[in-house]
């Protein structure tokens, strides 16, 4: 029998108490983070479905240890019973399609992807992305993309191999080894937003990209930056456009000194000016 205060019932009948100056807002996030409780991945699913989410991808890929030690991300990989659980809360709560991200396990010895899928599968999930590797492997090593084979073998459903694909030849050989349906790019495409249409068109789908060079690459990066100022304004467009900013610097090899200029300077004008140099070392360098 469920806790109940007047009509509402409470998710479990075990409260924290209160101690002034000590459950604050982040004292009781931090427990609550222990909770993952399925009510709560369901409510959030149909909240962003209101929001005109045509997806919801379940993410139980992520090794964070934050999100680790609150036993969610792969940390549900240890108990496939409870993200059956979270998973099929999540079907049932929404119209629109459920999707599920993974690595291959938790570890060497528990490489349960396969079995994962299969279930999940059998929950309604409609699709199953796979990063070859495993949660203790965090990002080291290479990602093993003839293991995503039996998860492949293992469903109906469409399976992504994900992991270290960075082109075409990578994805080729990706869907080479594991006969995945298709394939995922993440660090890949930092620095080369161009490289998922280059993968594609390698692959038979759509035309070949127009990489930007020269001038036309500097419009690119300017436009992006501005982008990226709009949306999050100022001070944190500022910070997180400096990683992007980095990336596309890494492939133009500009000089340390510009660089740094460009990766310190505060003033939106003053980066989109030295932007327009990142590319003429020589100059840059006198
Ligand atoms: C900075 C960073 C943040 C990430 N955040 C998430 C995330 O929020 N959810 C998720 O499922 N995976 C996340 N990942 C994992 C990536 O989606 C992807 O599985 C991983 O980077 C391997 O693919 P790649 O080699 O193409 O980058 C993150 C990875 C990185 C490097």
């Amino acid at each position: 029998m469920p806790l109940s205060i007047a009509e509402k019932s409470l998710s479990s009948p075990v409260l924290l108490a209160p101690l002034a100056g000590i459950t604050d807002l982040p004292f009781r996030t931090l427990v609550s983070r222990f909770g993952r409780e399925a009510h709560w991945m369901a409510r959030a699913a149909k909240e962003v479905e209101g929001m005109g989410a045509r997806v919801i991808d379940i993410n139980m890929g992520c090794p964070a240890k934050k999100v680790v030690g609150g036993l969610s991300g792969s940390a549900l990989m240890r108990d496939l019973d409870h993200a059956l659980h979270l998973i099929e809360a999540v079907v049932a709560a929404v119209n629109i399609p459920v999707t599920l991200k993974t690595r291959l396990g938790w570890d060497d010895t528990c490489l349960n992807a396969a079995d994962l899928a299969r279930r999940a599968e059998g929950a309604g999930v409609q699709m199953v992305v796979i990063h070859g590797r495993t949660r203790c492997q965090f990002y080291k090593g290479h990602a093993d993309w003839a293991a995503i084979a039996e998860v492949k073998a293992a469903v109906d459903i469409p399976v992504v191999a994900n992991g270290d694909i960075t082109g075409p030849n990578a994805a080729r050989e990706a869907l080479r080894q594991s006969g995945a349906d298709g394939v995922m790019i993440g660090r890949g495409a930092q620095g080369r937003p161009w490289v998922l249409a280059q993968v594609a068109h390698s692959l038979g789908h759509g035309p070949a990209p127009d990489v930007p060079q020269g001038a036309a690459l500097l419009d690119m990066i300017c436009g992006h930056y501005e982008a990226m100022l709009g949306f999050y304004g100022a001070d944190l467009g500022l910070r997180v456009a400096r990683k992007h900013l980095g990336w596309y610097m890494d492939d133009l090899a500009t000089c340390a000194k510009l660089r740094r200029q460009i990766l310190t300077e505060r003033a939106p004008a003053r980066v989109l000016a030295l932007l327009r140099r990142a590319d003429d070392s020589e100059r840059c360098a006198a």
